[in-house]
C-alpha cells in the first residue's frame, strides 16, 4: 500500500515536471515533502483514470524514467558540445590523443588504427584545399567499404567540404542524378567502380580522383591517381579544421526509398553527434564495444550510427566490402564482437541459413538495427542466443526517432503515455488509402489512442538543433515531408511517412508504409504485416506483399510474391499455413513464385514493378496461383480462371 502511494507521489510530481519538460523532474523531486505526495498521490488518483493510471504507472513509468534520464544524458552532452563548437573531426582527434595505438578499423584481416585514420584523412583534407576546394562544397564519394571510405569522408569534414555518400550500387541514370542534385565539384571514386563511373564520365563533366590505384595509372582518361598525390600530402591536421562548426554540414546521405530517386538528406556535425550519442547512451554501450558492422558505409544505420561509435566513442569497428550471410556469425566470434548491427531484412537472412556453431558462440549482447519483423523475433533471440535486439525506428533524415530500450518483442520503440509530450511525436491519424491526415473541425491533426494505426510524426522547432528539419539538398522534396497545423495553428510537423501502432503500455510497432496498406472487402490489410507472416510460413524464403486491382471489385486484392528459384514450396502446405494467422480478408487472393527479386542496399526489397505487372498469366513470369476460397487452396491461375475474373465471374 505504501509502496503505491510512494510510486503515485513520484508520478504526480513526474507529472506536473512533465507539464514543463522532462528537463524539470531532476530539480523537483527532492523538493517535494511526504505531504506535498500524499496530497498529490491523492489528487491523481482521483482526477485521472485512477485504477487505470496506477495500472500505467506500474506498468511504464520505470521504463519511462530509465530513457528520461538517458535522453537527458544525450542533451546535456550535446548542448556541450554546440558551447565548445565541437564537430566530428574535432571530437575524433581527442579520441586519438588519447588512444593512439587503438584500433578503430578491422576490415578483411587489415587493422587500422585511430592514428593512422587521423593521418590519411589529414592528407585528404590537405589535399581538397590544395586543389583548391573551398568550405561548402560537396564532394561525390562513390567507394566500396573500406577504411579508406571513413578517412576520406572524414578528411574533407575536417576543411568542411561536405561528401556526398554514394550509393555504390548505382549505375548510369540514378548515379549521375545523385551526384547532380547534391551539385557535387568532383567525384572520389574507388578504383573498384572505375567502369561505372567510366560511363557517366562525359555527362558528369567533373574532376575525377580515383583512389586504390596506388602507383599503377587509372584506367580511365581524363581522371586522376589520387594515392601518389596523398602520400605528398601533408598528414599534420589542416588548420581550417577550426572554421567548422557544429552547425555546418558535414555529409549527404541519401535516402534509399523503395521507390523514386534517390533524395540527398543533410547532415550537420551536431545531428551526427546526436544521433550516435543517443544510441550510445540509450542502448548504454561502453567505450570497449567491439562493433559487427558489415553494413553500406553510405547510409545511416552503417556509415553514421556504427561509424560514429567509432569517431566519438572510441570503439572498434569491424567492416566488410559486402554482407555475407554466412560470415555473420563466424566473424563475429572471430573478432570477439560485442554489439551486432543489422539493417532490413538480414536478420530473416541470418535466420534462413543451416545452423552452425558459432551461432552461438559469439560473444555478442545486443543487436541494433531496423527492419527485425515482429514474426521472427523470438525466433531469432533463441536460436542466436541474443539477450537483447535494440530496434529503433526513425529517419535518416527525420527529427521523429524512437528506440526498443528493453527488448520488447516485436516493438520499435514506445512513448510514454505518462508523458505525452516529453519527445514531441505523435501517432496521427490518416487515411490509409490516400495517406492523408485526417482532420477535425478546427482543421488540426487528430491523435490516435492505442490500438489506432497512424502515420509517425515529430513536431518540428526551429530553434532547437535535434528538433530541426534539415531537409533535403532538393527544397521540393523538402516540402513534401512537411504536414502543418497538426496540434495547434501554425505548428509544423516532419511525415516519416510510416504508419505504427501504440499498445497499451506506449510500445510502438511498425505497420506498414502509408500507401502500402490496401483494402479488401472492406477491410484494411497491412501489407508488412501480411508479409511477415507468408514469409515465415514459407520457410523465411523473401516475399513481397501488394494490392491489385480485379475489375469490378472493390478496394485491391492482396498478391504474394515469393522467391523460390528451387521450386522448394509445398502449395498444399503454404495454403494451409497462411489459415491460421491471417483473416480471410488478409490472404493473398493471388500467389506468384519468382526466381529473384531487387533489393535496396539497405536489403529492403523492391515490390513496385511486381505490383505493376499485376496477376495476368499471359504477362507475369512463371504461373501465378489463385486462393480457391471454397477449396481452402491455392489453384493454377490459367488462362479460362483468369478471364472468369477479369470478367467478374469467379463468385469474388
Ligand atoms: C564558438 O564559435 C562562436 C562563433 O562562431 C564564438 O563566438 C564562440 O566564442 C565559440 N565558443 C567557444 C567556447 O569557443
Ligand atoms: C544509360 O542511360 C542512357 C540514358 O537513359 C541509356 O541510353 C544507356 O543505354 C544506359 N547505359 C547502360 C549501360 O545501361
Ligand atoms: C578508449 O578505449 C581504450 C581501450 O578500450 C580505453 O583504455 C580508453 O580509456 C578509452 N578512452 C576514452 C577516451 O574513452
Ligand atoms: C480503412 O481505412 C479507411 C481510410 O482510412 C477508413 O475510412 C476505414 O474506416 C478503415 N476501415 C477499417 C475496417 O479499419
Amino acid at each position: 500500500m505504501l509502496k503505491t502511494a510512494a510510486i503515485v507521489g513520484v508520478t504526480s510530481a513526474l507529472w506536473a515536471a512533465g507539464q514543463h519538460g522532462l528537463s524539470l523532474c531532476g530539480f523537483l523531486i527532492p523538493k517535494l515533502s511526504g505531504l506535498h505526495l500524499a496530497v498529490l498521490a491523492a489528487g491523481v488518483y482521483l482526477t485521472t483514470g485512477g485504477v487505470h493510471t496506477l495500472w500505467l504507472v506500474y506498468h511504464t513509468l520505470p521504463r519511462d524514467l530509465k530513457a528520461g534520464i538517458r535522453f537527458l544524458k544525450v542533451k546535456a552532452k550535446l548542448k556541450l558540445a554546440l558551447f565548445h563548437n565541437l564537430t566530428v573531426p574535432k571530437v575524433f582527434m581527442e579520441n586519438v590523443r588519447k588512444n593512439p595505438n587503438k584500433v578503430a578499423f578491422i576490415y578483411e584481416g587489415q587493422e587500422w588504427t585511430f592514428t593512422q585514420v587521423d593521418e590519411y584523412s589529414n592528407r585528404i583534407g590537405n589535399f581538397m584545399i590544395e586543389q583548391g576546394f573551398k568550405h561548402g562544397d560537396s564532394i561525390a564519394l562513390y567507394m566500396y567499404n573500406r577504411p579508406e571510405y571513413v578517412c576520406t569522408w572524414l578528411g574533407r569534414a575536417k576543411v568542411g567540404i561536405v561528401p556526398a555518400l554514394i550509393n555504390f550500387n548505382l549505375q548510369n541514370v540514378s548515379l549521375v542524378h545523385s551526384i547532380k542534385v547534391a551539385d557535387c565539384k568532383a567525384v572520389i571514386c574507388g578504383i573498384e567502380l572505375q567502369a561505372s563511373i567510366k560511363e557517366v564520365l562525359e555527362e558528369l563533366n567533373l574532376p575525377v580522383f580515383i583512389s586504390g590505384c596506388g602507383n599503377t595509372a587509372p584506367v580511365i582518361k581524363g581522371t586522376t591517381n589520387l594515392d601518389p598525390l596523398l602520400c605528398a600530402s601533408n598528414p599534420t591536421p589542416p588548420h581550417q579544421i577550426d572554421s567548422v562548426k557544429p552547425n555546418d554540414r558535414l555529409i549527404y546521405i541519401y535516402t534509399s526509398g523503395t521507390t523514386g530517386l534517390p533524395k540527398a538528406a543533410v547532415i550537420k556535425h551536431i545531428r551526427f553527434m546526436f544521433f550516435v550519442t543517443a544510441t550510445h547512451y540509450m542502448l548504454g554501450l561502453s567505450e570497449d564495444e567491439i562493433i559487427y558492422n558489415p553494413l553500406p558505409l553510405y547510409h545511416t544505420a552503417g556509415g553514421m550510427v556504427g561509424i560514429g561509435q567509432v569517431l566519438l566513442f572510441n570503439n572498434t569497428a569491424v567492416i566488410r566490402q559486402k554482407f555475407s550471410v554466412s560470415q555473420y556469425w563466424v566473424e563475429a566470434k572471430k573478432y570477439g564482437c560485442t554489439v551486432g548491427q543489422y539493417v532490413g531484412e538480414i536478420c530473416r537472412y541470418l535466420l534462413s541459413a543451416p545452423p552452425k556453431p558459432e551461432d552461438t558462440q559469439h560473444k555478442v549482447r545486443v543487436m541494433f538495427g531496423n527492419g527485425v519483423r515482429q514474426q521472427i523475433w523470438e525466433q531469432f533471440t533463441s536460436r542466436f542466443n541474443m539477450p537483447r535486439i535494440a530496434e529503433f525506428y526513425g529517419a535518416t533524415e527525420g527529427i521523429a526517432n524512437i528506440v526498443n530500450l528493453e527488448g520488447k518483442p516485436g516493438s520499435c520503440g514506445f512513448l510514454s503515455l505518462l508523458f505525452p509530450d516529453a519527445v514531441r511525436c505523435y501517432l496521427i491519424k490518416v487515411d490509409e488509402e490516400t495517406g492523408e491526415p485526417v482532420r477535425d473541425a478546427n482543421g488540426l491533426c487528430i491523435k490516435c489512442k492505442p490500438g489506432e494505426p497512424g502515420e509517425f510524426v515529430g513536431i518540428i522547432k526551429r530553434s532547437d538543433p535535434l528538433r530541426d528539419f534539415q531537409g533535403y539538398a532538393d527544397k521540393k522534396a523538402t516540402q513534401k515531408k512537411l504536414v502543418e497545423n497538426v496540434l495547434r495553428k501554425g505548428d509544423i510537423a516532419f511525415k516519416s511517412g510510416d504508419i505504427l501502432v501504440q499498445d497499451e503500455f506506449g510500445y510502438m510497432y511498425f505497420k506498414d508504409r502509408t500507401g502500402d496498406t490496401f483494402r479488401w472487402r472492406g477491410e484494411n490489410v497491412s501489407s508488412t504485416e501480411v508479409e511477415g507472416i507468408v514469409s515465415k510460413i514459407a520457410d523465411h524464403k523473401d516475399a513481397v506483399v501488394y494490392g491489385v486491382e480485379v475489375p469490378g471489385c472493390e478496394g485491391r486484392a492482396g498478391m504474394a510474391a515469393i522467391v523460390d528459384p528451387n521450386n522448394e514450396l509445398d502449395i498444399k502446405e503454404f495454403s494451409e499455413g497462411i489459415k491460421k494467422p491471417l483473416p480471410v480478408y488478409a490472404r493473398p487472393l493471388f500467389l506468384r513464385l519468382i526466381s529473384e527479386i531487387d533489393v535496396t542496399g539497405t536489403f529492403k526489397l523492391k515490390k513496385l514493378a511486381l505490383q505493376k505487372e499485376g496477376f495476368n498469366p499471359s504477362l507475369v513470369r512463371g504461373n501465378p496461383y489463385y486462393l480457391d476460397n471454397k477449396l481452402g487452396q491455392y489453384v493454377e491461375l490459367t488462362p479460362e480462371l483468369y478471364s472468369q475474373i477479369e470478367g467478374g465471374k469467379a463468385g469474388l
